[in-house]
């Protein structure tokens, strides 16, 4: 090796040793007759000392030249320092050298290779091998490590067996768009990379397998956001012979284990959450609950009273803000303009004030008496101090408009404490959703999802209402993981494609290996997946899961540094078959 200690280990017990360190020149102070440089590496930092008189003269000069993450291997001995650092873990002492040899030059970095970098975002995603030199990027990755550790070692403990799939594969329709990959061999036709393991996890389960995870990469062609990457990694997993209990146990086993063993943290058991409750108490089905808020409903108490937006309304509700009634005129308006943006979509904002002298005021006392307004505020529980705030419209829109208001009031009163964690089941979700622009009902997890036996019968009458047996994980609000328990049987498989629009021509030639696998003794069985990246963004307390992959891709899905996507070249084009216009 080309060092006995690394940069972070030595201590005071280690005065007079003789070490030899390599690292990289974090930076040098020169004081003209002492010069200081700190080597780092993946451990720390270590003080070298070069003093004139006792130092070399020609080793002296040579430090000097050591620009900024030049690599160095130094040859010394252990002193204690006259003044010590109590920041770093080896601030105690500093290593007198007697050898120094340089490993490599660096050129200047393009930015500083410092805790808090003066690098924009494209400067580091470009030089991202430069960045990953930097601690707090570095402790993400270390973090993920260790999840995957934890992972594999709770996994393995309850019998699961890692078992790749292959990435060559024809498209499972997981609702986004496929990547697809060209064939040399035969002209005209295209893998596609996989969007996750799902079919080949349940024919894991028909060999027997019973038990099965793999932590995988997924490839979707989506739109990009801070929680989504179009390549990430699922921690992937199916079991047989076990009932949605099972599988919800197994996996808040899990959650809990990688709480406890990465963080520390003793997570309390994961309460359960009926997605129709989710919809009416938060507006969305993965919601925060870090915080109450929970909405409440007054439209019977508003209709009446000749308030145009809230007669024509189907629904008028709200949330209390607490403590929020001395908000300015202002702050408001500012409020309103939030939820009018496009993105959230509301025509306007009610609001109630219950002044802390108990007196009430609202933006519409025009219409509705102070008895009446009292009513209002008896019905959300509210104290004088609180602040409502009323949305109306048609009801599935608005709830989901309240929704966006209620996570910012949350932000607002410091309620989203990213060193807190709440997670949740959110369980019966619809098995089908309407979609508007093909005008059909899609699954809303995917096509092998079983339906509840009791609402089968609905499937011809009211579709939207038949749920499913499935469920997800969310924490902090926060879609973590998501799965279910699957069809095993080739007549409800062949049910739920006729019911999603597919011929049974379609269904044999997409998925007749599945419907034929069915046919031969395929096991009860379910799963579930795990957005690796997001756990660990969540685990981390950082919003952008960017963070935590090693080489990620920037917001318009490329890799800048090594330039991908890039046309590639004619004779490659030519040999695929491939046209292209330039
Ligand atoms: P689903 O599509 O819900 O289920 O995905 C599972 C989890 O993967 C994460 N995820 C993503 N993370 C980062 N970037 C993305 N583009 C992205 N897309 C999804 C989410 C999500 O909860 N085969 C099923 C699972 C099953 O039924 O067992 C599936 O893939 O955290």
């Amino acid at each position: 090796m080309l060092r006995t200690h690394t940069c972070g280990e030595l201590r005071l017990a280690d005065v007079n040793k003789q070490v030899t360190l390599a690292g990289w020149v974090q930076r040098q102070r020169d004081k003209g007759s002492v010069l200081w440089i700190d080597l780092r590496d993946r451990y720390g930092i270590t003080q070298l000392i070069f003093e004139e008189g006792k130092t070399d003269a020609a080793l002296f000069s040579v430090a000097r030249g050591a620009g900024r993450e030049y690599v160095l291997q130094v040859e010394g001995t252990v002193v204690e320092r006259l003044s010590k650092n109590d920041k770093i873990a080896t601030g105690e002492v500093e290593v007198k050298v007697s050898k120094l040899t340089i490993l490599n030059t660096a050129k200047l970095p393009p930015f500083t290779i410092e805790d808090e970098t003066d690098g924009g975002d494209d400067l580091r995603m470009k030089y991202r091998y430069l960045d990953l030199r930097r601690n707090p990027v570095r402790e993400k990755l270390q973090l993920r490590h260790k999840m995957a550790q934890q992972t594999r070692a709770y996994l393995d403990g309850q019998e699961f067996i890692e078992v790749e799939t292959p990435v060559l594969i024809k498209s499972t329709p997981e609702g986004a768009r496929d990547f697809v990959v060209p064939s040399r061999i035969h002209h005209g036709e295209f893998y596609a990379l996989p969007q996750s393991p799902q079919t080949f996890k349940q024919l894991l389960m028909v060999s027997g397998f019973d038990r099965y995870y793999q932590i995988v990469k997924c490839f979707r062609d989506e739109d990009l956001r801070a929680d989504r990457q179009p390549e990430f990694t699922q921690i992937d997993c199916e079991m047989a012979f076990i009932t949605q209990e099972d599988i919800l146990n197994t996996f808040e086993g899990l959650v809990r284990h990688l709480f406890k063993n990465v963080k520390g943290i003793e997570l309390p058991s994961v309460p359960r959450m009926f997605y129709d409750d989710a919809m009416k108490l938060y507006g969305s089905d993965k919601p925060d609950t870090r915080f109450d808020m929970k909405f409440v409903e007054i439209t019977e108490l508003t209709k009446g009273k000749n308030f145009p937006v809230f007669e024509s309304a189907e629904l008028v509700v709200g949330i209390n803000a607490k403590g929020c009634s001395e908000y300015t005129r202002k702050q408001i308006d500012e409020l309103t303009e939030y939820v009018k943006r496009p993105q959230v979509g509301a025509k306007g904002l009610v609001y109630l004030q219950y002044r802390t002298d108990g007196t009430l005021k609202s933006s519409v006392d025009k219409f509705y008496t102070p008895e009446e307004l009292k009513a209002w505020a008896v019905k959300f529980n509210a104290q004088p101090g609180d602040l409502i705030l009323l949305l109306a419209g048609e009801s599935y829109t608005t709830r989901k408009q309240l929704n966006e208001l209620r996570l910012l009031m949350g932000e607002k009163l410091g309620l989203r404490d990213k060193s807190k964690f709440s997670a949740l089941w959110v369980i019966d979700f619809p098995l089908l959703e309407w979609n508007e622009e093909t005008k059909r009902y899609h699954a809303m997890h995917h096509p092998f999802t079983s339906p509840k036996i009791e609402d089968l019968h609905l499937l011809d009458t009211d579709p939207g209402k038949v749920r499913a047996n499935a469920y997800d994980m969310v924490i902090n609000g926060t879609e973590v993981g998501g799965g279910s328990i699957r069809i095993h049987d080739r007549p409800t498989q062949q049910l739920m494609f006729n019911h999603l629009g597919f011929t049974e021509e379609e269904a044999k030639k997409q998925f007749g290996f599945l419907m034929d696998a069915f046919e031969f003794g395929a096991p009860p069985h379910g799963g579930i997946a795990f957005g690796f990246d997001r756990l660990c963004s969540i685990f981390g307390g950082v919003d952008s899961i960017r963070d935590f992959i090693a080489f990620p891709k920037n917001n318009a899905g490329k890799d800048v540094m090594i330039d991908s996507p890039s046309p590639i070249s004619d004779e490659q084009l030519k040999e695929l078959a491939l046209t292209v216009k330039k």
